[in-house]
Order: C-alpha cells, then sequence, then structure tokens
C-alpha cells in the first residue's frame, strides 16, 4: 500500500539531487508534492515528471517564502508535511570566508528552514500527524576538519533548531532531521570524480561503506521519518552516511 496516501507534502530544494529524488518517491508513495525550489525551470520540470506542482521560492527572503507556501498551500488544498531539501556549499576556512558569504549560507541553510517552518506551520497546526524533516549533515553531527567554516555552523544549527523545534511542536508535529554523508548530487559534482569519473579515492575511503550515496537512499530516510511508520519518532538527528560519524 501507497504509504503517503492522502498526504499533501512540500518538499523544498526539490529541483535537484536529494529533494529531487525524495518528490519523486513521495509521489510515488501517493503524496500530493509541491515542489518549491529557487530553480524555476528545473522545479517545474521535476512537477511535470512527477505530477505535482511546482513553485518558485528563496528560502532566503522571508516574503518570498510566505509567498511559495502560500500558493503550495492553495493548490495542494493545505499541508500535512514539509521536506526542506534546499541548500548550498560553502568551502573556505575562517580566514577564506567572507562575512557576507558566511551570512548567505546561513541564510539558506538555516534561516531558510525557520523561515518555511514558521510559514506551514498554520497549516501542519490543521493536519493529523504532521511532519517536518529537515536535510543536516554528518558534518553537523561531527564537524570535518578545517576548511568549510559556514556551512559546518549552519548544518550544527540545523539539528540544534530542529531539536528546539520537535520540543516545541510535540505531540501534533514531528520533526527530525536526516544527515546524509557524502551523495552524489549536483552539490558535489565539482569535487567528488577525478578525470576519468571514477569517485576519488581519498573520499570514499572517509566511509565505512566507501562510496557516496545515492540521492534514493537518503530520499529513504526522509520517507521512513515523514510516514506512519516513524510516528513515535521526533527531534533525531539520523545520520545516513556509509557510517562516516559511528566511529
Ligand atoms: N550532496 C551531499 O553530499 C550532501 C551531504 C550532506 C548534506 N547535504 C544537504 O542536502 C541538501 C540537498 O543537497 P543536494 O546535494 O541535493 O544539492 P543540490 O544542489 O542537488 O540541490 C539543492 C537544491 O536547493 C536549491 N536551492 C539552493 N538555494 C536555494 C534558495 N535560496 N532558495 C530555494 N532553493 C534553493 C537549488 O536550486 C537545488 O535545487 C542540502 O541541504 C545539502 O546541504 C548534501
Amino acid at each position: 500500500m501507497a504509504r503517503l496516501a492522502g498526504r499533501r507534502i512540500i518538499v523544498v530544494g526539490g529541483a535537484s539531487g536529494i529533494g529531487r529524488a525524495t518528490a519523486a518517491m513521495f509521489a510515488q508513495e501517493g503524496a500530493a508534492v509541491a515542489v518549491l525550489d529557487r530553480a524555476a525551470d528545473a522545479a517545474a520540470q521535476v512537477a511535470r515528471d512527477i505530477g505535482g506542482r511546482a513553485t518558485t521560492v528563496d528560502v532566503a527572503d522571508p516574503a518570498s517564502v510566505d509567498a511559495a507556501v502560500r500558493e503550495a498551500a492553495s493548490s495542494l488544498g493545505g499541508i500535512d508535511g514539509v521536506v526542506n531539501a534546499a541548500g548550498i556549499l560553502s568551502s573556505g576556512g575562517i580566514a577564506e570566508t567572507t562575512p557576507e558569504e558566511f551570512s548567505r549560507t546561513l541564510a539558506v541553510n538555516l534561516t531558510g528552514i525557520f523561515l518555511v517552518v514558521r510559514a506551514t506551520l498554520p497549516h501542519l497546526r490543521q493536519a493529523r500527524g504532521a511532519t517536518v524533516v529537515n536535510i543536516g549533515s554528518g558534518v553537523g553531527l561531527m564537524p570535518t576538519g578545517p576548511g568549510t567554516i559556514a556551512y559546518v555552523a549552519s548544518k550544527g544549527g540545523v539539528i540544534a533548531m530542529s531539536k528546539s523545534m520537535a520540543a516545541e511542536l510535540a505531540p501534533d508535529i514531528r520533526v527530525n532531521v536526516v544527515c546524509p554523508g557524502l551523495v552524489d548530487t549536483a552539490m558535489t559534482a565539482p569535487f567528488l570524480r577525478d578525470a576519468s569519473g571514477a569517485v576519488r579515492p581519498e573520499l570514499a575511503q572517509r566511509y565505512p561503506m566507501g562510496r557516496p550515496a545515492s540521492p534514493d537512499e537518503i530520499a529513504a530516510a526522509i520517507l521512513f521519518l515523514t510516514g506512519a511508520e516513524s510516528s513515535f519518532v521526533t527531534g533525531i538527528a539520523m545520520p545516513v552516511d556509509g557510517g562516516r560519524t559511528f566511529h
């Protein structure tokens, strides 16, 4: 039986990578899906592919978030669940990261989630079994060495903020975080492979599983945390990282 039959879900960042895989899996599981993303054409294409709706949003802009959530809620007839998968990568240590880049990274990866949850709250409060799944990162659980100061700060914030949201919104709305390790998406494409197209061994060997995840492997965890099978799970930050953070 379809695990999300009758659920109305918005997938923010659904035009690419983990969000796109999630939107497709959710549609296959019977959900009505609205894809919200800054990349308007790609979002429209995903919506066509999965039989969903598309809405343009910049999650760093409060007015844009409010308008997009209003539009999605009206086209879906309500909102029962949210997946926050929009994000940007920022590389650079303390000295190389400008204040503007630091602020922008937090604005998209952290404040964006706050704004989306804030805007969807009135709809989620009217739903039964409402869920929020935010995408953190393994680096938010166990920060890597030097080099991604703004990104790590944003992901640590996502995990802490989501636990606080879970406490505030229980028992009616469950809030959980999925913390992926390395995933084969547009975000990692610039550095994941060498010239021959092979995954760089120095990256793969950080993971006991010895490889990056596919977006579907992350979407499967998001599906679990959105569906009724996880009805007693809230406030967790679930690593889906090929074992990187357990040792
Ligand atoms: N790929 C990985 O290895 C990895 C690992 C850990 C965590 N993550 C996290 O997973 C999430 C999804 O990443 P992905 O790998 O699928 O990347 P991706 O680049 O394939 O997809 C990110 C999506 O977010 C959208 N987006 C970016 N800025 C936006 C904004 N301001 N407003 C609205 N949409 C915006 C992009 O248009 C894109 O569609 C991100 O939060 C990322 O940090 C990714």
